[in-house]
């Protein structure tokens, strides 16, 4: 049976990864709306990303008997509209969500709560591939320099991410 504390701060998790999907929604626009159509479907295939990932978090709740609450979702706020600036901005927020689940992770151990803590596994793991995809982007766009040309292969290369929902988690 999962604690009130940590079934509240698994409830605001959800929240935050409807967010990042709304985040990246409001990039995916901003790239579709410069002609970067590679981009834009980067952007997209991770709002639905992150849908899931708030999806996971439901389900799990729901499996431990919790009741999730829907509570209102901030608007985005881009620090930029250049390609690059949008992906300096996911870096940044992927390690905002990385000390998130860092943080979930370490109440469950306070908690002694070994279900849970085997649950979050996957989404450590998840941050990591989302900081390396996010830091590689940016090293792309790092070396193309104000190359036209450069972009203009990178958001060929981004046009071929499709979407792959994650695995059912161990608890569900
Ligand atoms: Fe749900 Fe991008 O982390």
């Amino acid at each position: 049976m999962i604690s009130e504390k940590l079934a509240k701060a698994i409830n605001d998790q959800i929240n935050k990864e409807i967010y990042s999907s709304y985040l990246y929604y409001a990039m995916a626009a901003q790239a579709e709306a410069q002609g970067f159509k590679g981009c834009a479907n980067w952007f997209h295939i991770q709002a639905l990303e992150e849908l899931t990932h708030a999806d996971k978090f439901f389900k799990y709740l729901c499996s431990q008997g919790a009741l999730p609450v829907m509570e209102a979702v901030d608007k985005p706020e881009l620090k930029g509209t250049e390609i690059k600036a949008l992906f300096e901005q996911t870096l940044e927020h992927e390690r905002f969500v990385t000390s998130r689940i860092n943080s979930l992770m370490k109440l469950t151990r306070e908690e002694g709560d070994y279900a849970s803590e085997i649950f979050l596994q996957w989404y450590v793991t998840e941050q990591i591939e989302e900081e390396e995809n996010a830091t590689g982007i940016l090293d792309q766009i790092r070396l193309t320099g104000d190359s036209k040309q450069g972009m203009f292969m990178l958001d060929r290369e981004l046009a071929a991410r499709v979407f792959t929902p994650p695995p059912a988690p161990a608890a569900d």
